[in-house]
């Protein structure tokens, strides 16, 4: 295979959208979490209370069977969904009041049982206790209480402060279609008071998704959700749109230095302070994936100058050779980080209408060329920007933004043993690699395929967060001497050379295993 197609296809999310519509998924999820439906037969008016009686005997045994001190038994799958939330319910309650005595992360009833320190500190046998046939995909809670007072308790943690960003805050612009209650796990993950979040709807979700989202809008000030919706089909339509929708939208909001793009089932692996930290290493400058350019992504016959293009909103001023020469396309992820000085640039200097509406005329992959153009385009001067003379190389630098493991289908390259469409779907195996790899997002995380990698992880930025708990020091050192970071801070000085091979070793999925 050759090397550039691999790297950038087949793509992401998209994959996923494809799934819904054709059932073409490699994994099978482990379908004895999943509710079941029974019916009853008709019961005399006796028997009901009989049935009330013994019933409610049950639901009290199970609520002190599961609440007891440990808290550590499997959570019953074969309990009714009504039973359920009740248990779920009293989880909850049991560990707010134990919380006065010891902090501590609060995770779901179905991977309350599982120990993230003990897999984190590498233990493998009990690793096989929580992997394999032993997966534990997310329990839909259809009882879910979307009262404001509730959803900042799920969100907020009562009991904590946060420190304000010296640096600045993070803004989030995420594409979503499906899985409301892992989408509300990433906002509690990434939540700080002045962290801001835009999201953006397929048309095609849910309603009840849709609705679950708007109250996520309603019931925070630092949570948009676009009112538009757009149709985000399986080739990537739309993202780029969507994605420029929440820039213009989050640009009402002071403070946030860095935006973070991304789709439905990235999961984040730096705590708030980490990130903000990361940012400021940055110092502006975007990390962007760049690859050389996938030839068959343009539509022949289509004008890629800047006249043409309508780029600059204001040309007066800008000399005819910037205009009319066609400018350079790059192909890379849509996932990206970018200075609040680009996403600036992105909105106001330049107007984005006919680049994307080109490239939304592309049959796949359209969405690819954005961000990663801009970002090689250096005489177009968008802040942060790069330049496209290292492209040449595999990762044309390093970013850190979106880790994805390419499989070429072989199973063996994925700790999980699981491909889904080429990509290496994250499991609890790779607990240990999201905790140290330098990356900040990994994608990607399904809920239905294993609950545990993501609630572990949120108990891990919970830890470092809230408990100032570090399995491991941050190093810092890696993302000072990024390329983009060097040549950001001093491209402009006389005698500057641009070397495209970092002093550091590119991190690499294989040696965080
Ligand atoms: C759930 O019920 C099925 C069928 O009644 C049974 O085979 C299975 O062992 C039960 N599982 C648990 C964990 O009790
Ligand atoms: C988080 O902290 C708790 C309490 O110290 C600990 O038991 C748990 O193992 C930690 N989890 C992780 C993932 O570090
Ligand atoms: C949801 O939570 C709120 C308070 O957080 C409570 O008043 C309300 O009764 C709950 N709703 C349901 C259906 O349990
Ligand atoms: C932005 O930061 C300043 C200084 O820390 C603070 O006073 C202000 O309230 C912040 N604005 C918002 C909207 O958070
Ligand atoms: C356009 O740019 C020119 C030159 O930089 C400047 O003088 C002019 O005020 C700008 N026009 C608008 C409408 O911003
Ligand atoms: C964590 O560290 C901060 C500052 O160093 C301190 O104020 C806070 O009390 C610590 N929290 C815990 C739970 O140790």
């Amino acid at each position: 295979m050759p090397r550039i197609k691999h790297f950038h296809e087949p793509l992401d999310e998209k994959e996923a959208l494809i799934d819904e519509n054709c059932n073409d998924v490699e994994f099978v999820p482990n379908f004895k979490y999943q509710k079941r439906k029974r019916k009853f037969p008709a019961v005399t008016k006796l028997s009901k209370y009989l049935l009330l009686f013994f019933g409610s005997t049950v639901i009290c045994l199970c609520i002190f069977y599961v609440t007891k001190p440990q808290l550590n038994d499997n959570f019953d799958p074969n309990i009714s969904d009504k039973r359920k939330i009740r248990i779920y319910e009293d989880i909850i309650d049991a560990m707010r009041n134990r919380k006065k005595s010891g902090n501590f992360y609060i995770k779901r009833p179905e991977t309350q049982h599982v120990d993230c320190g003990r897999i984190l500190n590498g233990d493998k046998e009990y690793l096989q206790t929580v992997s394999n046939n032993n997966r534990i995909p997310l329990i839909k809670n259809s009882y879910l209480n979307m009262s404001c007072s509730s959803l900042q308790s799920r969100i907020q943690p009562e009991q904590f402060n946060f420190e304000t960003f010296k640096s600045g805050s993070v803004a989030f612009a995420r594409i979503v279609f499906e899985d409301y209650e892992f989408i509300e796990k990433q906002v509690q993950m990434s939540w700080h008071p002045d962290n801001v979040f835009c999201f953006v709807i397929d048309t095609k979700s849910s309603k009840e998704f849709k609705m679950n989202m708007k109250k996520l809008d309603d019931c925070f000030e630092n949570i948009i959700v676009l009112p538009a919706e757009h149709s985000f089909d399986s080739s990537g339509h739309n993202q780029n749109l969507g994605h420029t929708e929440c820039m213009q939208s989050l640009l009402q909001f002071e403070n946030w230095t860095y935006l973070l793009l991304l789709q439905n089932h990235d999961v984040i692996s730096k705590s708030v302070y980490e990130l903000a930290r990361i940012y400021e290493i940055l110092g502006g400058a975007n990390d962007v994936n760049i690859g050389a350019e996938i030839d068959q992504r343009r539509v022949p016959g289509l004008k890629w100058d800047a006249k043409n293009l309508k780029l600059f909103r204001n040309e007066s001023g800008l000399d005819d050779e910037l205009l009319k020469k066609p400018m350079k396309i790059a192909s890379g992820y849509v996932q990206a980080s970018l200075s609040r000085a680009a996403v600036e640039w992105l909105i106001n200097t330049v107007d984005l209408t006919l680049f994307i509406n080109q490239f939304d005329r592309t049959k796949y992959g359209g969405d690819e060329q954005l961000i990663s153009s801009f970002q090689v385009n250096s005489q177009f001067e968008m802040p942060g920007h790069f330049t496209d003379e290292c492209s040449k190389y595999r990762y044309g630098h390093d970013q850190i933004s979106r880790m994805t493991q390419w499989s070429g289908g072989d199973v063996k390259r994925c700790a999980s043993k699981t491909i889904r469409h080429g990509i290496c779907l994250i499991g609890i195996e790779d607990f240990r690699a999201v905790s140290e790899m330098p990356v900040i997002m990994f994608n990607k995380m399904l809920p239905s395929f294993d609950y545990s990698i993501i609630d572990c992880t949120a108990e891990l930025l919970f830890n470092r967060t809230f408990l100032n708990q570090t399995n491991i020091k941050m190093n810092e050192k890696y993302y000072e001497e990024m390329v983009t970071v060097i040549y950001h801070k001093d491209h402009k000085n006389p005698g500057y050379h641009l070397n495209c091979t970092p002093s550091h070793q590119y991190w690499k999925y294989e040696n965080y295993l």
